[in-house]
This record gives structure tokens, C-alpha cells and sequence, in this order.
């Protein structure tokens, strides 16, 4: 589109930001969907590219754009053309780093409820309080969690003109859930390649500003916003969770195996609910095994960075919206999770000490 602007093209944009992408909150506008627009008489011609050759967004979308332009005299029929560029395309460039982000880590396993988000959120808040700048990215559209886990009830912000989009701030990280950019729409209803054309957008129109690291918190599982994930950004390592029993280890594996496969590197295995301390005693409950993720980390030859016990005021903690590294970090968990963040700062800044 020519960036100097007529008065119907104008109002024509105003009107389509009213236009949803099915699903989202967001307008086609912003999406960047709309490719060009011509007026010739009263007719308007626009072009829309899509990624998802699901024949029932372009009809949608078409019905909302002509009922947005009712009313408005200068124009009296819409024509659209839809060209459907599939989502590779846009990752055929490979993965590529984040504008002012020196590393990106994310923080994934294969079985859900393994704990991802709480050594995410701790990890991310141990490395702020140790003056690191810190990004902290919940990549869930189906479940998020971190804004409760850090507490955060701030929103996030749009930039007026240029639809990028602003963080929001909690405990000295900033903070971006994917979940915040939904509508009211239900997330489950999304198909693959929305969900894909969604993170891409999603990773590139964020401004983190200058971080020292960006911790991304991924979904459990090895589909298509985990794949999106790996083939945009440009990761300096992965962090798999799993708990000591088989059943997470089996997809501990696949996790690992899917980053290997794209040539990320795992910067080891964190073992969750390790094993639980009746508060007062010293006694240990191995409830969902032991050593689990020890022998898988020699397996895959790559380091265990910590063996966190089941803690209720980890829990606790998280679900009060305070990480139980800024909570109370001399518990058992908090302990740990401190240990993590000093082994991760050795691993990505090898040449400074905190
Ligand atoms: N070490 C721990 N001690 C006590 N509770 C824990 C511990 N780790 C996680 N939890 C609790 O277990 C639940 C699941 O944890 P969490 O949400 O971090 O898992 P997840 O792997 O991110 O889940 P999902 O796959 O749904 O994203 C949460 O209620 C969390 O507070
Ligand atoms: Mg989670």
C-alpha cells in the first residue's frame, strides 16, 4: 500500500480495524492481513493474505469487512482477493533473534503439568533479582498461566501507529502472554495454521526493549506452536522439565529430541516434585520416583541442572501470584530454583559472576 494516505483510504482503515481476525482479538489491519486496497468508482478492491487455506476465514472475514464499510457513501461494493501464502513461507528465512534481546532460553517438556510455568516464573524472577534484564514469555494460548503466577494485572499495551506490542512489567520482569491478545473467543477453537500465523506475528511484534534474557514458557507437547517456536526464534538453549516418573520421561525425550532435531541446544534437565520433606522432619517421600531425571540427563549426556522438591509453598506461592524465590526463597524449592538461575547465568554469560 502507498504510505500517503487518501481520505476514503483513511476511513476505509478505520473501519476495517474493526474487522477480528476469527479468534482473536486482534484486527486484520493490525495483523498485517491487508496487503493493498484501490478504490475505482464506488468499488473497492482489497487484497488479503491469508495463511490458512481454511475456506471459512476469508468468507467470515469478507461478510464482516462488507458489513464494516456499510454506511460509509464513497463506497457501494467490496471485492476481495485472497492470496494464501502458507505459514513456511514466512520461516523459510530460519530462525532470527529478538531486536535487543541478547539470549532467548525456553523452557519446555513434553508432558503437561510438570511444573514448566513455576520454574519459568521462578527462573525468570531469581535472574531479575540477580540484575539480569528479564523477559518472560508465556507462549500457552490454551492454558497461560504466568500472568496469575507473577501477580500481574497490568495490561499490555499496543503502540498506537506502528501495532507493536508492549510488555507489561511485574516483579522486575517483563512480562507477555500470548493469552493476553485473545478475545473472549474460545483459544480451543483455533486451527493449526492460525495458531501458527498467531505466534510468528506474536514473537516478532513484541518490543522487549534491552533484555539480558528472554525466558520462553512453552505449552507441554511437540506441536505446532512448539515447532513455530524453534523455527522463528533463534534459541540459545532449551530447559526440559520432567518429573522422575516414566511417563513424563517418555516425553521428556520427545522434547528433547524435536529441539536436537533443529539444532537447539539442551542446556539440561530439571527434575520437578523430586520428592517431598514432611515439614519438621527429615524424612524423604520419593512420590513420583527417583532419579528419573538424573538417568535421563546422563542418557542424553547433558547436564541435571537441579532436583526441586514437591513444595506446598512453591504452590502456594504461584498460585498467590508471588514466585516462591521472592515469597520465601530459603525453602526447599526456593533454594534450588536460586541454584538454578546461578547456573544459567554461568551457562549463557560465561564471563560475568553475580
Ligand atoms: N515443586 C513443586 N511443589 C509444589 N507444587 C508445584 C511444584 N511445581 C509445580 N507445582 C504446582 O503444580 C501445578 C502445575 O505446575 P505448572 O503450572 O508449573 O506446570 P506446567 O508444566 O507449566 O503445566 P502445563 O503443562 O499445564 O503448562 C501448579 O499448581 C504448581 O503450583
Ligand atoms: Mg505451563
Amino acid at each position: 500500500m502507498s504510505t500517503e494516505k487518501n481520505a476514503w483510504q483513511e476511513e476505509v482503515v478505520q473501519r476495517l480495524r474493526g474487522v477480528k481476525y476469527p479468534g482473536f482479538s486482534r484486527d486484520i489491519v493490525s495483523f498485517g492481513l491487508v496487503q493493498d486496497m484501490e478504490l475505482t468508482g464506488t468499488e473497492l478492491k482489497l487484497k488479503l493474505k491469508l495463511t490458512t487455506p481454511d475456506p471459512a476465514v476469508p468468507e467470515k472475514i469478507g461478510k464482516e469487512i462488507r458489513d464494516s464499510v456499510k454506511g460509509y457513501a464513497a463506497v457501494k461494493s467490496v471485492v476481495i482477493e485472497t492470496e494464501v501464502a502458507p505459514p513456511q513461507a514466512t520461516a523459510s528465512t530460519g530462525p532470527q533473534g529478538i531486536e535487543g534481546v541478547r539470549k532467548i532460553i525456553a523452557v519446555a517438556s513434553g508432558k503437561g503439568g510438570v511444573g514448566k510455568s513455576t520454574v519459568a516464573a521462578n527462573l525468570a524472577v531469581s535472574l531479575a533479582k540477580s540484575g539480569l534484564k528479564v523477559g518472560l514469555c508465556d507462549c500457552d494460548l490454551y492454558g497461560p498461566s504466568q500472568a496469575l503466577m507473577l501477580g500481574c494485572r497490568e495490561g499490555v499495551r499496543v503502540e498506537e501507529g506502528t501495532e507493536r506490542i508492549v510488555p507489561a512489567k511485574c516483579h522486575g520482569v517483563k512480562l507477555m502472554s500470548m493469552g493476553m491478545l485473545l478475545g473472549d473467543d474460545s483459544p480451543a477453537a483455533l486451527r493449526g495454521p492460525m495458531v501458527t500465523r498467531f505466534t510468528q506475528q506474536f514473537l516478532r511484534q513484541v518490543v522487549w526493549g534491552d533484555l539480558d534474557v528472554l525466558v520462553l514458557d512453552l505449552p507441554p507437547g511437540t506441536g505446532d506452536i512448539q515447532l513455530t517456536i524453534v523455527q522463528t526464534v533463534a534459541l540459545d538453549g532449551a530447559v526440559i522439565v520432567t518429573t522422575p516418573q516414566e511417563v513424563a520421561l517418555v516425553d521428556a525425550r520427545k522434547a528433547i529430541a524435536m529441539f536436537r532435531k533443529v539444532n537447539v541446544t539442551i542446556l539440561g534437565v530439571v527434575e520437578n516434585m523430586s520428592y517431598f520433606t514432611v515439614p519438621g522432619t527429615t524424612q524423604r517421600h520419593e512420590i513420583f520416583g527417583s532419579g528419573g531425571g538424573r538417568k535421563e540427563a546422563e542418557r542424553q549426556k547433558v547436564p541435571l541442572l537441579g532436583e526441586i522438591p514437591l513444595d506446598p509453598e512453591a504452590r502456594k506461592s504461584g498460585d498467590e501470584g508471588k514466585p516462591v524465590v521472592l515469597a520465601d526463597s530459603t525453602t526447599p524449592s526456593g533454594q534450588v530454583f536460586m541454584d538454578l538461575a546461578k547456573t544459567m547465568v554461568k551457562v549463557l554469560f560465561p564471563n560475568i559472576s553475580i
